[in-house]
Protein backbone atom coordinates (compact mmCIF):
# COMPACT_ATOMS: atom_id res chain seq x y z
CA UNK A 1 0.00 0.00 0.00
CA UNK A 2 0.92 3.85 -0.14
CA UNK A 3 2.84 5.23 2.51
CA UNK A 4 3.33 8.49 3.92
CA UNK A 5 6.58 8.89 5.27
CA UNK A 6 7.14 9.25 9.16
CA UNK A 7 7.42 12.74 9.98
CA UNK A 8 9.76 14.50 10.41
CA UNK A 9 11.79 13.10 7.54
CA UNK A 10 15.47 14.33 7.34
CA UNK A 11 16.29 15.65 3.75
CA UNK A 12 19.65 13.99 4.14
CA UNK A 13 18.31 10.63 4.79
CA UNK A 14 16.08 11.04 1.71
CA UNK A 15 19.09 11.66 -0.09
CA UNK A 16 20.42 8.67 0.99
CA UNK A 17 17.43 6.67 -0.40
CA UNK A 18 17.07 7.93 -3.46
CA UNK A 19 21.01 6.85 -4.05
CA UNK A 20 20.23 3.74 -3.07
CA UNK A 21 17.43 3.38 -4.98
CA UNK A 22 19.19 4.10 -7.78
CA UNK A 23 21.96 1.05 -7.42
CA UNK A 24 18.38 -1.31 -6.99
CA UNK A 25 18.00 -4.78 -9.04
CA UNK A 26 15.21 -3.65 -11.36
CA UNK A 27 13.39 -6.55 -10.27
CA UNK A 28 13.79 -6.12 -6.48
CA UNK A 29 12.39 -2.34 -7.46
CA UNK A 30 9.41 -3.17 -9.14
CA UNK A 31 8.43 -5.58 -6.88
CA UNK A 32 8.33 -2.86 -4.06
CA UNK A 33 6.38 -0.73 -6.78
CA UNK A 34 3.93 -3.50 -7.46
CA UNK A 35 3.28 -3.60 -3.47
CA UNK A 36 2.94 0.40 -3.44
CA UNK A 37 0.58 0.26 -5.84
CA UNK A 38 -1.56 -1.53 -3.72
CA UNK A 39 -4.48 -2.83 -6.26
CA UNK A 40 -6.20 -5.71 -6.22
CA UNK A 41 -7.21 -8.29 -9.34
CA UNK A 42 -10.74 -6.40 -9.09
CA UNK A 43 -8.77 -2.63 -9.06
CA UNK A 44 -6.99 -3.62 -12.50
CA UNK A 45 -10.24 -5.43 -13.72
CA UNK A 46 -11.86 -2.11 -13.69
CA UNK A 47 -9.31 0.70 -14.72
CA UNK A 48 -8.38 -1.92 -17.86
CA UNK A 49 -12.09 -1.78 -18.60
CA UNK A 50 -12.76 1.42 -18.69
CA UNK A 51 -9.31 1.89 -20.77
CA UNK A 52 -10.57 -0.28 -23.07
CA UNK A 53 -14.11 2.39 -23.19
CA UNK A 54 -11.67 5.15 -23.58
CA UNK A 55 -9.72 3.66 -26.39
CA UNK A 56 -12.64 2.79 -28.20
CA UNK A 57 -14.12 5.93 -28.07
CA UNK A 58 -11.16 7.63 -28.66
CA UNK A 59 -10.89 5.60 -31.82
CA UNK A 60 -14.64 6.03 -33.02
CA UNK A 61 -14.91 9.19 -32.14
CA UNK A 62 -11.97 11.24 -33.86
CA UNK A 63 -9.44 11.42 -36.56
CA UNK A 64 -5.66 10.94 -36.09
CA UNK A 65 -3.51 14.30 -36.01
CA UNK A 66 -0.67 14.63 -38.95
CA UNK A 67 2.26 13.35 -36.39
CA UNK A 68 -0.04 10.32 -35.41
CA UNK A 69 -0.61 9.24 -39.34
CA UNK A 70 2.81 9.82 -40.06
CA UNK A 71 3.97 7.76 -37.42
CA UNK A 72 1.84 4.84 -37.68
CA UNK A 73 3.34 4.94 -41.36
CA UNK A 74 6.70 5.46 -40.71
CA UNK A 75 7.62 3.85 -36.96
CA UNK A 76 10.37 3.01 -35.72
CA UNK A 77 9.73 -0.70 -36.83
CA UNK A 78 10.58 -0.02 -40.86
CA UNK A 79 13.64 0.75 -41.98
CA UNK A 80 12.00 4.17 -43.60
CA UNK A 81 11.10 5.03 -39.89
CA UNK A 82 14.67 4.12 -38.48
CA UNK A 83 16.44 6.40 -41.26
CA UNK A 84 14.13 9.05 -41.10
CA UNK A 85 14.72 8.80 -36.96
CA UNK A 86 18.45 8.71 -37.44
CA UNK A 87 18.70 11.68 -40.02
CA UNK A 88 16.53 13.74 -37.82
CA UNK A 89 18.71 12.99 -35.09
CA UNK A 90 22.01 13.67 -36.77
CA UNK A 91 20.60 16.91 -38.27
CA UNK A 92 21.15 18.37 -34.42
CA UNK A 93 24.62 17.96 -34.65
CA UNK A 94 25.94 18.47 -38.28
CA UNK A 95 27.77 22.26 -38.49
CA UNK A 96 27.99 22.04 -42.58
CA UNK A 97 25.30 21.75 -46.21
CA UNK A 98 28.31 19.15 -47.46
CA UNK A 99 27.99 16.81 -44.60
CA UNK A 100 24.11 17.16 -44.52
CA UNK A 101 24.19 16.18 -48.04
CA UNK A 102 26.18 12.92 -47.13
CA UNK A 103 24.11 12.04 -44.40
CA UNK A 104 20.44 12.62 -46.34
CA UNK A 105 22.38 10.46 -48.90
CA UNK A 106 23.18 7.67 -46.45
CA UNK A 107 19.79 7.86 -44.53
CA UNK A 108 17.40 8.63 -47.25
CA UNK A 109 18.55 6.53 -50.43
CA UNK A 110 19.08 2.96 -49.57
CA UNK A 111 15.24 2.23 -47.76
CA UNK A 112 12.16 1.24 -49.89
CA UNK A 113 9.66 4.46 -49.67
CA UNK A 114 7.83 2.73 -52.32
CA UNK A 115 6.22 0.53 -50.09
CA UNK A 116 4.98 3.19 -48.01
CA UNK A 117 2.72 5.06 -51.49
CA UNK A 118 -0.68 5.50 -51.33
CA UNK A 119 -0.59 3.42 -47.78
CA UNK A 120 -1.42 6.14 -45.46
CA UNK A 121 -4.99 8.03 -44.96
CA UNK A 122 -2.95 11.33 -44.95
CA UNK A 123 -2.12 13.44 -48.38
CA UNK A 124 0.20 15.43 -46.58
CA UNK A 125 2.04 12.10 -45.43
CA UNK A 126 1.80 10.68 -49.29
CA UNK A 127 3.09 13.83 -50.37
CA UNK A 128 6.10 12.90 -48.00
CA UNK A 129 6.33 9.57 -49.31
CA UNK A 130 6.87 10.80 -52.75
CA UNK A 131 9.12 13.49 -51.82
CA UNK A 132 10.90 10.84 -49.89
CA UNK A 133 11.00 8.47 -52.98
CA UNK A 134 12.44 10.78 -55.30
CA UNK A 135 14.75 12.13 -53.09
CA UNK A 136 15.54 8.28 -52.49
CA UNK A 137 15.47 7.53 -56.74
CA UNK A 138 17.92 10.53 -57.34
CA UNK A 139 20.29 10.19 -54.86
CA UNK A 140 20.34 6.25 -55.33
CA UNK A 141 23.97 5.29 -56.51
CA UNK A 142 23.35 2.32 -58.58
CA UNK A 143 21.70 3.99 -61.77
CA UNK A 144 20.37 1.94 -64.55
CA UNK A 145 21.66 3.74 -68.01
CA UNK A 146 19.82 5.38 -70.43
CA UNK A 147 18.33 9.01 -70.50
CA UNK A 148 16.67 8.12 -67.36
CA UNK A 149 19.81 7.65 -65.47
CA UNK A 150 21.74 10.52 -67.26
CA UNK A 151 18.82 12.30 -66.02
CA UNK A 152 19.05 11.26 -62.70
CA UNK A 153 22.95 11.72 -62.83
CA UNK A 154 22.12 15.69 -63.62
CA UNK A 155 19.73 15.74 -60.69
CA UNK A 156 21.91 14.36 -58.59
CA UNK A 157 24.62 16.98 -59.28
CA UNK A 158 22.58 19.93 -59.04
CA UNK A 159 19.68 18.82 -56.36
CA UNK A 160 21.55 17.97 -53.23
CA UNK A 161 21.09 21.81 -52.02
CA UNK A 162 17.94 20.94 -52.89
CA UNK A 163 16.95 18.07 -51.18
CA UNK A 164 18.35 19.30 -48.02
CA UNK A 165 15.74 22.44 -48.24
CA UNK A 166 13.04 19.61 -48.70
CA UNK A 167 13.87 17.24 -45.70
CA UNK A 168 14.41 20.51 -43.71
CA UNK A 169 10.85 22.11 -44.80
CA UNK A 170 9.20 18.12 -43.98
CA UNK A 171 10.84 18.33 -40.58
CA UNK A 172 9.71 21.90 -40.05
CA UNK A 173 6.34 20.89 -40.99
CA UNK A 174 6.54 18.34 -38.66
CA UNK A 175 7.56 20.25 -35.94
CA UNK A 176 4.60 23.10 -36.81
CA UNK A 177 2.38 20.05 -34.65
CA UNK A 178 4.42 20.25 -31.60
CA UNK A 179 4.91 24.17 -31.52
CA UNK A 180 1.76 26.60 -29.94
CA UNK A 181 3.34 29.63 -31.83
CA UNK A 182 6.59 31.33 -32.90
CA UNK A 183 6.38 33.89 -30.01
CA UNK A 184 4.82 33.85 -26.91
CA UNK A 185 2.33 36.53 -28.06
CA UNK A 186 1.27 34.06 -30.86
CA UNK A 187 1.05 31.11 -28.84
CA UNK A 188 -1.02 32.85 -26.22
CA UNK A 189 -3.22 34.41 -28.78
CA UNK A 190 -3.56 30.36 -29.94
CA UNK A 191 -4.08 29.41 -26.34
CA UNK A 192 -7.21 31.79 -25.78
CA UNK A 193 -8.84 29.70 -28.46
CA UNK A 194 -8.75 26.80 -26.50
CA UNK A 195 -9.53 28.21 -23.11
CA UNK A 196 -13.54 28.00 -23.33
CA UNK A 197 -12.85 24.30 -24.04
CA UNK A 198 -11.31 24.61 -20.15
CA UNK A 199 -7.60 24.10 -21.40
CA UNK A 200 -4.94 25.98 -19.42
CA UNK A 201 -1.46 26.25 -20.41
CA UNK A 202 2.27 25.59 -19.69
CA UNK A 203 4.31 27.21 -21.56
CA UNK A 204 8.02 26.23 -22.34
CA UNK A 205 10.50 28.53 -23.88
CA UNK A 206 12.08 26.26 -26.79
CA UNK A 207 15.86 25.84 -26.11
CA UNK A 208 17.97 23.41 -23.89
CA UNK A 209 21.55 22.45 -23.49
CA UNK A 210 23.05 25.76 -23.62
CA UNK A 211 26.32 25.97 -25.15
CA UNK A 212 27.73 29.18 -24.29
CA UNK A 213 26.83 32.06 -21.94
CA UNK A 214 25.50 34.37 -24.60
CA UNK A 215 23.29 31.36 -25.41
CA UNK A 216 22.14 30.92 -21.83
CA UNK A 217 21.35 33.98 -21.39
CA UNK A 218 19.18 34.68 -24.09
CA UNK A 219 16.91 31.72 -22.67
CA UNK A 220 17.17 33.35 -19.17
CA UNK A 221 15.78 36.70 -21.23
CA UNK A 222 13.11 34.79 -23.39
CA UNK A 223 11.92 33.07 -20.34
CA UNK A 224 11.62 36.08 -18.28
CA UNK A 225 9.58 37.94 -21.11
CA UNK A 226 7.49 35.21 -21.66
CA UNK A 227 6.75 35.61 -17.58
CA UNK A 228 6.00 39.12 -18.00
CA UNK A 229 3.42 38.93 -20.58
CA UNK A 230 1.90 36.17 -18.87
CA UNK A 231 1.31 37.79 -15.74
CA UNK A 232 -0.91 40.13 -18.24
CA UNK A 233 -3.50 36.98 -18.28
CA UNK A 234 -2.71 35.69 -15.15
CA UNK A 235 -6.34 36.60 -13.19
CA UNK A 236 -7.67 33.64 -10.80
CA UNK A 237 -6.43 34.03 -7.00
CA UNK A 238 -5.49 30.75 -7.23
CA UNK A 239 -2.65 29.68 -9.29
CA UNK A 240 -3.27 25.98 -9.93
CA UNK A 241 -5.86 27.77 -12.72
CA UNK A 242 -3.49 30.81 -14.13
CA UNK A 243 -1.13 29.58 -16.68
CA UNK A 244 2.08 28.45 -16.36
CA UNK A 245 5.83 28.05 -17.29
CA UNK A 246 7.96 25.21 -17.68
CA UNK A 247 11.92 25.96 -17.79
CA UNK A 248 15.03 23.63 -18.50
CA UNK A 249 18.30 24.08 -15.96
CA UNK A 250 20.52 23.36 -19.05
CA UNK A 251 18.84 25.98 -21.13
CA UNK A 252 20.11 28.19 -18.11
CA UNK A 253 23.80 27.65 -17.66
CA UNK A 254 26.88 26.40 -20.48
CA UNK A 255 27.73 23.75 -17.99
CA UNK A 256 24.73 22.52 -16.09
CA UNK A 257 26.55 18.98 -14.82
CA UNK A 258 28.01 17.87 -12.03
CA UNK A 259 31.64 18.13 -12.10
CA UNK A 260 30.50 21.97 -12.25
CA UNK A 261 28.62 22.25 -8.90
CA UNK A 262 30.41 25.43 -7.83
CA UNK A 263 29.49 27.81 -10.57
CA UNK A 264 26.38 25.93 -10.53
CA UNK A 265 25.15 26.58 -7.71
CA UNK A 266 26.09 30.20 -7.98
CA UNK A 267 24.95 31.11 -11.18
CA UNK A 268 22.43 28.64 -12.13
CA UNK A 269 20.61 29.31 -8.65
CA UNK A 270 20.71 33.18 -9.23
CA UNK A 271 18.93 32.08 -12.16
CA UNK A 272 16.45 30.31 -11.31
CA UNK A 273 15.49 32.38 -8.13
CA UNK A 274 15.23 35.61 -10.28
CA UNK A 275 13.12 33.65 -12.88
CA UNK A 276 10.86 31.95 -9.98
CA UNK A 277 10.75 35.52 -8.10
CA UNK A 278 9.03 36.85 -11.60
CA UNK A 279 6.63 34.12 -11.94
CA UNK A 280 5.58 34.88 -8.37
CA UNK A 281 5.23 38.43 -8.64
CA UNK A 282 2.89 37.62 -12.25
CA UNK A 283 1.04 34.87 -10.23
CA UNK A 284 2.05 32.13 -12.61
CA UNK A 285 3.27 28.55 -12.23
CA UNK A 286 6.54 27.63 -12.08
CA UNK A 287 8.10 24.79 -12.94
CA UNK A 288 11.40 22.70 -13.42
CA UNK A 289 11.57 20.07 -16.08
CA UNK A 290 13.57 16.87 -15.37
CA UNK A 291 16.00 15.82 -17.49
CA UNK A 292 18.89 13.26 -18.27
CA UNK A 293 19.67 10.93 -15.04
CA UNK A 294 23.20 11.97 -14.64
CA UNK A 295 21.89 15.76 -14.30
CA UNK A 296 19.13 14.57 -11.53
CA UNK A 297 21.17 14.82 -8.39
CA UNK A 298 22.19 18.41 -9.41
CA UNK A 299 18.98 19.39 -9.79
CA UNK A 300 17.81 18.38 -6.82
CA UNK A 301 20.64 20.85 -5.19
CA UNK A 302 19.28 23.41 -7.59
CA UNK A 303 15.88 22.59 -7.11
CA UNK A 304 16.41 23.07 -3.11
CA UNK A 305 18.73 26.49 -2.96
CA UNK A 306 15.98 27.89 -5.13
CA UNK A 307 12.82 26.40 -3.48
CA UNK A 308 14.43 27.54 0.18
CA UNK A 309 15.38 30.75 -0.68
CA UNK A 310 13.13 33.17 2.01
CA UNK A 311 12.14 35.32 -0.84
CA UNK A 312 9.70 32.80 -2.03
CA UNK A 313 7.89 32.03 1.25
CA UNK A 314 4.08 31.97 1.20
CA UNK A 315 4.23 31.08 -2.51
CA UNK A 316 2.91 27.71 -3.50
CA UNK A 317 3.38 27.75 -7.51
CA UNK A 318 6.73 26.33 -7.57
CA UNK A 319 7.00 22.66 -9.22
CA UNK A 320 9.16 19.66 -10.24
CA UNK A 321 9.07 17.01 -12.45
CA UNK A 322 9.34 13.78 -11.87
CA UNK A 323 10.27 10.90 -13.89
CA UNK A 324 8.61 7.49 -13.09
CA UNK A 325 11.16 5.51 -15.67
CA UNK A 326 13.63 5.68 -12.99
CA UNK A 327 13.77 3.47 -9.95
CA UNK A 328 14.78 6.49 -7.90
CA UNK A 329 11.34 8.36 -8.43
CA UNK A 330 9.49 6.99 -5.33
CA UNK A 331 12.31 8.30 -2.94
CA UNK A 332 12.28 11.72 -4.98
CA UNK A 333 7.97 12.31 -3.92
CA UNK A 334 9.54 11.75 -0.38
CA UNK A 335 12.45 13.93 -0.87
CA UNK A 336 9.92 16.53 -2.07
CA UNK A 337 7.87 16.30 0.40
CA UNK A 338 10.16 16.67 3.02
CA UNK A 339 11.77 19.55 1.34
CA UNK A 340 8.13 20.99 1.41
CA UNK A 341 7.05 20.44 4.78
CA UNK A 342 10.32 22.02 5.70
CA UNK A 343 9.79 25.36 3.99
CA UNK A 344 6.17 25.50 5.27
CA UNK A 345 4.48 25.65 1.90
CA UNK A 346 3.14 23.47 -0.73
CA UNK A 347 4.74 22.50 -4.16
CA UNK A 348 3.16 21.09 -7.12
CA UNK A 349 4.34 17.81 -8.92
CA UNK A 350 4.20 17.00 -12.59
CA UNK A 351 4.63 13.08 -12.79
CA UNK A 352 5.74 11.68 -15.97
CA UNK A 353 6.97 8.43 -17.58
CA UNK A 354 10.80 10.10 -19.13
CA UNK A 355 11.28 11.59 -22.26
CA UNK A 356 15.16 10.48 -22.78
CA UNK A 357 14.71 6.43 -22.60
CA UNK A 358 16.80 6.15 -25.96
CA UNK A 359 19.53 8.53 -24.40
CA UNK A 360 19.74 6.89 -21.11
CA UNK A 361 20.28 3.19 -22.45
CA UNK A 362 23.11 4.37 -25.68
CA UNK A 363 24.86 6.48 -22.72
CA UNK A 364 25.06 3.62 -20.13
CA UNK A 365 25.74 1.39 -23.31
CA UNK A 366 29.00 3.32 -24.35
CA UNK A 367 30.10 4.08 -20.85
CA UNK A 368 30.33 0.76 -19.66
CA UNK A 369 27.89 1.65 -16.87
CA UNK A 370 26.99 -1.30 -13.80
CA UNK A 371 23.69 -0.72 -14.46
CA UNK A 372 20.53 1.45 -16.77
CA UNK A 373 19.16 4.17 -14.73
CA UNK A 374 16.10 3.25 -16.27
CA UNK A 375 13.64 0.31 -16.45
CA UNK A 376 14.37 -1.70 -19.94
CA UNK A 377 10.72 -2.93 -20.09
CA UNK A 378 7.31 -0.43 -21.26
CA UNK A 379 5.20 -2.19 -18.92
CA UNK A 380 7.72 -1.51 -15.76
CA UNK A 381 7.25 2.07 -16.17
CA UNK A 382 3.97 1.82 -16.91
CA UNK A 383 3.74 -0.25 -13.07
CA UNK A 384 5.89 2.61 -11.69
CA UNK A 385 4.04 5.63 -12.72
CA UNK A 386 0.92 4.20 -11.20
CA UNK A 387 2.67 3.34 -7.92
CA UNK A 388 4.09 6.59 -8.11
CA UNK A 389 0.59 8.31 -8.80
CA UNK A 390 -0.59 6.50 -6.03
CA UNK A 391 1.88 7.69 -3.60
CA UNK A 392 1.75 11.10 -4.30
CA UNK A 393 -1.73 11.02 -3.71
CA UNK A 394 -0.88 10.16 -0.39
CA UNK A 395 1.07 13.27 -0.06
CA UNK A 396 -1.14 15.81 -1.06
CA UNK A 397 -1.08 18.00 2.20
CA UNK A 398 2.13 19.53 0.57
CA UNK A 399 2.54 17.98 -3.20
CA UNK A 400 -0.16 19.06 -5.41
CA UNK A 401 -0.52 15.95 -8.20
CA UNK A 402 0.01 17.04 -11.73
CA UNK A 403 -0.58 14.21 -14.31
CA UNK A 404 1.13 13.90 -17.42
CA UNK A 405 0.48 10.92 -19.61
CA UNK A 406 -1.02 10.10 -23.24
CA UNK A 407 -2.05 6.80 -21.93
CA UNK A 408 -5.71 5.67 -21.35
CA UNK A 409 -4.64 2.74 -19.53
CA UNK A 410 -2.34 5.17 -16.92
CA UNK A 411 -5.36 8.12 -17.20
CA UNK A 412 -7.85 5.07 -15.96
CA UNK A 413 -5.63 4.18 -13.08
CA UNK A 414 -5.38 7.98 -12.42
CA UNK A 415 -9.70 8.26 -12.03
CA UNK A 416 -9.80 4.68 -10.35
CA UNK A 417 -7.12 6.12 -7.58
CA UNK A 418 -8.16 9.97 -7.63
CA UNK A 419 -11.74 8.28 -5.92
CA UNK A 420 -13.42 11.63 -6.78
CA UNK A 421 -10.93 13.98 -5.52
CA UNK A 422 -11.04 17.35 -7.61
CA UNK A 423 -7.39 18.36 -6.22
CA UNK A 424 -4.98 16.87 -8.87
CA UNK A 425 -4.96 18.00 -12.92
CA UNK A 426 -4.37 15.99 -15.90
CA UNK A 427 -1.56 17.28 -18.51
CA UNK A 428 -0.93 16.80 -22.11
CA UNK A 429 1.81 17.79 -24.87
CA UNK A 430 0.34 19.89 -27.03
CA UNK A 431 -0.67 18.17 -30.32
CA UNK A 432 -0.74 15.00 -28.54
CA UNK A 433 -3.77 13.56 -26.57
CA UNK A 434 -6.29 15.76 -27.72
CA UNK A 435 -8.74 13.18 -28.23
CA UNK A 436 -8.19 11.56 -25.07
CA UNK A 437 -8.62 14.22 -23.12
CA UNK A 438 -11.79 15.74 -24.23
CA UNK A 439 -12.97 12.66 -23.85
CA UNK A 440 -12.28 12.41 -20.20
CA UNK A 441 -13.66 16.59 -19.57
CA UNK A 442 -16.82 15.61 -20.82
CA UNK A 443 -17.22 12.42 -18.48
CA UNK A 444 -15.22 13.39 -15.56
CA UNK A 445 -14.72 16.57 -13.17
CA UNK A 446 -11.35 16.89 -14.10
CA UNK A 447 -8.91 20.09 -15.41
CA UNK A 448 -6.31 19.14 -18.20
CA UNK A 449 -3.37 21.38 -18.61
CA UNK A 450 -1.65 21.42 -22.16
CA UNK A 451 2.77 21.93 -22.21
CA UNK A 452 2.54 24.29 -25.12
CA UNK A 453 6.24 24.35 -26.58
CA UNK A 454 7.04 28.22 -27.66
CA UNK A 455 9.84 29.37 -30.13
CA UNK A 456 11.78 29.27 -33.69
CA UNK A 457 12.30 25.81 -35.60
CA UNK A 458 15.97 26.53 -35.03
CA UNK A 459 15.53 25.56 -30.87
CA UNK A 460 12.59 22.94 -31.89
CA UNK A 461 14.96 20.38 -33.23
CA UNK A 462 16.14 18.55 -30.14
CA UNK A 463 12.31 18.27 -28.91
CA UNK A 464 11.11 16.98 -32.55
CA UNK A 465 13.39 14.44 -31.47
CA UNK A 466 12.40 13.08 -28.44
CA UNK A 467 8.67 13.05 -29.56
CA UNK A 468 9.80 11.13 -32.80
CA UNK A 469 11.58 8.51 -31.04
CA UNK A 470 9.02 7.98 -28.07
CA UNK A 471 6.08 8.11 -30.35
CA UNK A 472 7.67 6.18 -33.04
CA UNK A 473 8.36 3.16 -31.05
CA UNK A 474 5.25 0.87 -31.53
CA UNK A 475 5.23 0.22 -27.60
CA UNK A 476 4.20 3.53 -27.48
CA UNK A 477 0.63 4.49 -26.47
CA UNK A 478 0.19 6.77 -29.19
CA UNK A 479 1.41 5.03 -31.58
CA UNK A 480 -0.80 2.05 -30.82
CA UNK A 481 -3.64 4.04 -30.65
CA UNK A 482 -3.61 4.74 -34.53
CA UNK A 483 -3.16 1.39 -35.56
CA UNK A 484 -6.52 -0.44 -36.13
CA UNK A 485 -4.46 -3.81 -36.49
CA UNK A 486 -3.36 -3.54 -32.77
CA UNK A 487 -6.38 -4.88 -30.57
CA UNK A 488 -8.14 -3.46 -27.97
CA UNK A 489 -6.93 -5.60 -25.12
CA UNK A 490 -2.92 -5.54 -26.43
CA UNK A 491 -3.57 -1.11 -26.14
CA UNK A 492 -5.31 -1.07 -22.79
CA UNK A 493 -3.10 -4.11 -21.57
CA UNK A 494 -3.23 -4.17 -17.45
CA UNK A 495 1.41 -3.53 -17.20
CA UNK A 496 0.80 -5.54 -13.52
CA UNK A 497 -0.25 -8.29 -16.27
CA UNK A 498 2.17 -7.86 -18.41
CA UNK A 499 5.20 -8.24 -15.84
CA UNK A 500 3.61 -10.96 -14.33
CA UNK A 501 3.38 -12.73 -17.29
CA UNK A 502 7.40 -12.13 -17.43
CA UNK A 503 7.20 -14.13 -14.34
CA UNK A 504 8.85 -11.44 -12.50
CA UNK A 505 12.22 -11.00 -14.97
CA UNK A 506 11.97 -7.28 -15.00
CA UNK A 507 15.18 -6.81 -16.95
CA UNK A 508 14.30 -6.90 -21.03
CA UNK A 509 16.54 -9.25 -22.51
CA UNK A 510 17.16 -7.64 -26.13
CA UNK A 511 18.49 -4.65 -24.43
CA UNK A 512 22.11 -5.27 -24.62
CA UNK A 513 23.54 -4.77 -21.02
CA UNK A 514 26.35 -2.39 -21.46
CA UNK A 515 28.90 -5.18 -20.13
CA UNK A 516 27.54 -7.01 -23.23
CA UNK A 517 28.15 -4.33 -25.62
CA UNK A 518 30.53 -6.27 -27.58
CA UNK A 519 29.32 -9.64 -26.82
CA UNK A 520 30.54 -12.40 -27.67
CA UNK A 521 34.24 -10.98 -29.07
CA UNK A 522 35.07 -9.37 -25.42
CA UNK A 523 33.57 -8.27 -22.21
CA UNK A 524 32.96 -4.51 -22.34
CA UNK A 525 35.62 -2.60 -19.82
CA UNK A 526 33.64 -0.60 -17.04
CA UNK A 527 33.29 2.57 -16.49
CA UNK A 528 32.71 4.87 -13.95
CA UNK A 529 29.89 7.30 -13.96
CA UNK A 530 31.40 10.69 -12.91
CA UNK A 531 27.77 12.28 -11.81
CA UNK A 532 27.21 9.44 -9.70
CA UNK A 533 28.21 11.11 -5.40
CA UNK A 534 28.87 7.20 -3.95
CA UNK A 535 31.13 6.37 -7.04
CA UNK A 536 33.17 9.77 -6.70
CA UNK A 537 33.34 9.11 -2.82
CA UNK A 538 35.18 5.53 -3.95
CA UNK A 539 37.00 6.84 -6.28
CA UNK A 540 38.29 9.64 -3.62
CA UNK A 541 38.60 6.93 -0.82
CA UNK A 542 40.67 4.84 -2.92
CA UNK A 543 42.80 8.23 -4.04
CA UNK A 544 43.20 9.38 -0.38
CA UNK A 545 45.95 7.19 0.92
CA UNK A 546 48.35 8.82 -1.73
CA UNK A 547 47.15 12.37 -0.85
CA UNK A 548 50.63 12.87 0.55
CA UNK A 549 52.42 10.05 -0.65
CA UNK A 550 55.93 10.88 -2.18
CA UNK A 551 57.02 8.30 -4.83
CA UNK A 552 60.71 7.81 -5.17
CA UNK A 553 61.97 6.20 -8.14
CA UNK A 554 65.56 4.48 -8.17
CA UNK A 555 67.23 1.85 -10.72
CA UNK A 556 66.91 -1.80 -10.00
CA UNK A 557 69.88 -3.64 -9.72
CA UNK A 558 69.86 -7.76 -9.72
CA UNK A 559 66.23 -7.28 -8.03
CA UNK A 560 67.31 -5.25 -5.40
CA UNK A 561 66.99 -0.85 -5.40
CA UNK A 562 70.39 0.96 -6.46
CA UNK A 563 71.19 2.91 -3.13
CA UNK A 564 71.33 6.67 -4.10
CA UNK A 565 74.17 7.51 -6.01
CA UNK A 566 75.61 10.91 -6.83
CA UNK A 567 75.33 12.12 -10.12
CA UNK A 568 79.18 12.36 -11.92
P1 LIG B 1 3.31 5.73 -23.13
O1 LIG B 1 3.34 5.29 -24.56
O2 LIG B 1 2.44 4.98 -22.22
O3 LIG B 1 4.78 5.66 -22.53
C1 LIG B 1 5.93 5.92 -23.28
C2 LIG B 1 7.06 6.00 -22.30
O4 LIG B 1 7.36 4.72 -21.74
C3 LIG B 1 8.38 6.46 -22.90
O5 LIG B 1 8.42 7.86 -23.07
C4 LIG B 1 9.36 5.98 -21.87
O6 LIG B 1 9.37 6.84 -20.76
C5 LIG B 1 8.74 4.66 -21.44
N1 LIG B 1 9.33 3.52 -22.15
C6 LIG B 1 9.28 3.24 -23.48
N2 LIG B 1 9.91 2.09 -23.75
C7 LIG B 1 10.39 1.62 -22.57
C8 LIG B 1 11.13 0.45 -22.20
N3 LIG B 1 11.50 -0.49 -23.09
N4 LIG B 1 11.44 0.28 -20.89
C9 LIG B 1 11.06 1.19 -19.97
N5 LIG B 1 10.35 2.30 -20.27
C10 LIG B 1 10.03 2.52 -21.55
N6 LIG B 1 9.53 14.15 -19.84
C11 LIG B 1 10.68 14.41 -19.20
O7 LIG B 1 11.61 13.59 -19.23
N7 LIG B 1 10.85 15.60 -18.53
C12 LIG B 1 9.87 16.52 -18.43
O8 LIG B 1 10.08 17.55 -17.80
C13 LIG B 1 8.63 16.25 -19.08
N8 LIG B 1 7.60 17.13 -19.03
C14 LIG B 1 6.40 16.77 -19.57
C15 LIG B 1 5.28 17.60 -19.41
C16 LIG B 1 4.05 17.21 -19.87
C17 LIG B 1 2.86 18.08 -19.64
C18 LIG B 1 3.90 15.96 -20.55
C19 LIG B 1 2.59 15.48 -21.05
C20 LIG B 1 5.00 15.17 -20.75
C21 LIG B 1 6.25 15.56 -20.27
N9 LIG B 1 7.36 14.76 -20.46
C22 LIG B 1 8.52 15.03 -19.80
C23 LIG B 1 7.34 13.74 -21.51
C24 LIG B 1 6.88 12.45 -20.99
O9 LIG B 1 7.91 11.82 -20.27
C25 LIG B 1 6.46 11.58 -22.17
O10 LIG B 1 5.50 12.30 -22.90
C26 LIG B 1 5.91 10.34 -21.67
O11 LIG B 1 6.94 9.50 -21.27
C27 LIG B 1 5.02 9.60 -22.62
O12 LIG B 1 4.29 8.78 -21.77
P2 LIG B 1 2.80 8.37 -22.07
O13 LIG B 1 2.20 7.85 -20.82
O14 LIG B 1 2.12 9.48 -22.74
O15 LIG B 1 2.98 7.26 -23.20
C1 LIG C 1 10.62 17.40 -23.28
O1 LIG C 1 11.21 18.47 -23.50
C2 LIG C 1 8.29 17.57 -22.54
O2 LIG C 1 10.06 18.24 -21.14
C3 LIG C 1 9.69 17.34 -22.12
O3 LIG C 1 10.73 16.41 -24.00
Amino acid sequence: MSSKPSNPVDLQDCRNAIAAAGRCDEGEALARLVARAGLSADDRLQITEHARRLVARVRADTKPGLMEVFLAEYGLSTREGVALMCLAEALLRVPDAPTIDALIEDKIAPSEWGKHLGRSSSSLVNASTWALMLTGKVLDDDEEGGIAGLLRGAVKRLGEPVIRIAVGRAMRELGRQFVLGRSIEEAMENAAASEPRGLTYSYDMLGEEALTEAAARRYHLAYSDAITALAKTADGDDVTVNPGISVKLSALHPRFEASQRGPVMGDLVERVLSLALLAKSAGIGFNVDAEEADRLDLSLDVIEAVFGHPSLAGWEGFGVVVQTYGPRAAPILDWLHALAERCDRRMMVRLVKGAYWDTEIKRAQTLGLARFPVFTRKAATDVSFIACARHLFALTDRLYPQFATHNAHSVAAILHMAQGRAAFEFQRLHGMGEALYDIVARTEDTTCRVYAPVGAHADLLAYLVRRLLENGANSSFVNQIVDEGVPLAHVAADPFETMANWGGVAANPGITRPSDLFAPRRRNSGGWDLTDAPTLARIDAARAPFRDHVWMAVPLIAGGPLANRKKD
